[in-house]
């Protein structure tokens, strides 16, 4: 296989990558993105099976290894045995990439329930704290590393109807830059701020609604989900080396 970044500040052979909610969307991407540029990969969601898919085409188009892993990122006690396989297979964590994420949506703000909006908070902010936690102490005793946190412009510019979310995105961002001053300056942590992308959660829109939305944003569309990946690929590397607590927005200009 070729290593198309070969020589290049954004070459990652010889790294490894942890991708959580790597098995669909947006992660899925992110996966097959740093595996082309080098890295083996560690494929994490809830479906086991379908990080098995996932990995066996990232092995498939790139040569590169990928380690399923089946974990539930809002379950505290779970998030160690992740760490430990990737450890156990690779020896090594270069990259995190916190991106399994959630955002259900309610019909008012009344009936969101306490079980909603701890499972959201859980998956959005308290999944990536730990990880971050288990992960950055171990790049920061180690070779150093990057953190990339997947939030979302709702986080900086909260919508009615997703205020759960928006809340727990908004504590992403700032979880971003605390982790960037608490393990640097061996360990970088950044967020990508997405507007929206054409993932499995776009088939949920009223196509009517999107499209009037889509209309105000300065490149006119959604995101494809290929299209958040040179962003990730930037922070995973050493072509962002002076680029640490920053948030990155990724949203084709959404007002
Ligand atoms: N798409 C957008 O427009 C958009 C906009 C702003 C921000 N984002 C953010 O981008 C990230 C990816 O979104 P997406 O659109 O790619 O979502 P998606 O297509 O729904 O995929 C979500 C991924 O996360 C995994 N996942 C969900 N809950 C999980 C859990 N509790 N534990 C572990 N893995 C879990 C899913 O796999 P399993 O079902 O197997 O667990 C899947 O791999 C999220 O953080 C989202 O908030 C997306």
């Amino acid at each position: 296989m070729t290593a198309p970044y070969a020589g290049t500040p954004f070459d990652l052979t010889g790294k490894v990558a942890l991708v959580t909610g790597g098995s669909r969307g947006l992660g899925a991407r992110i996966g097959l993105g740093l595996a082309r540029a080098g890295a083996d990969i560690v494929v994490a969601s809830r479906d086991l099976d379908s990080c098995r898919h996932q990995a066996e085409r990232i092995t498939a188009e790139t040569g590169r290894a990928a380690l399923p892993y089946g974990v539930h990122v809002g379950h505290w006690a779970e998030l160690p045995g992740l760490v430990d396989a990737a450890y156990e297979r690779f020896g090594r964590i270069d990259v995190l990439v916190n991106n399994a994420g959630m955002s259900p949506v309610y019909d008012t703000l009344e009936s969101v329930s306490e079980e909603l909006f701890d499972k959201v908070i859980g998956v959005n902010l308290k999944g990536p704290f730990r990880l971050s936690a288990l992960v950055g102490a171990r790049m920061a005793a180690g070779a150093g590393g990057s953190i990339v946190n997947v939030s979302s412009g709702v986080g900086v510019r909260p919508r009615a109807g997703v205020l759960p979310y928006a809340a727990a995105k908004a504590g992403l961002n700032n979880l971003t830059v605390g982790l960037a001053h608490t393990y640097g300056p061996s360990v970088r942590c950044n967020a990508v701020v997405c507007g929206t992308f054409l993932t499995d959660v776009s088939r949920h829109w009223d196509p009517e609604a999107f499209a009037a939305r889509a209309a105000t944003f300065a490149l006119r569309r959604g995101g494809q989900p290929e299209e958040i990946v040179g962003t990730v690929l930037y922070l995973a590397s050493a072509a962002s080396s002076f680029t640490t607590g920053a948030l990155i927005t990724v949203d084709g200009g959404q007002p």
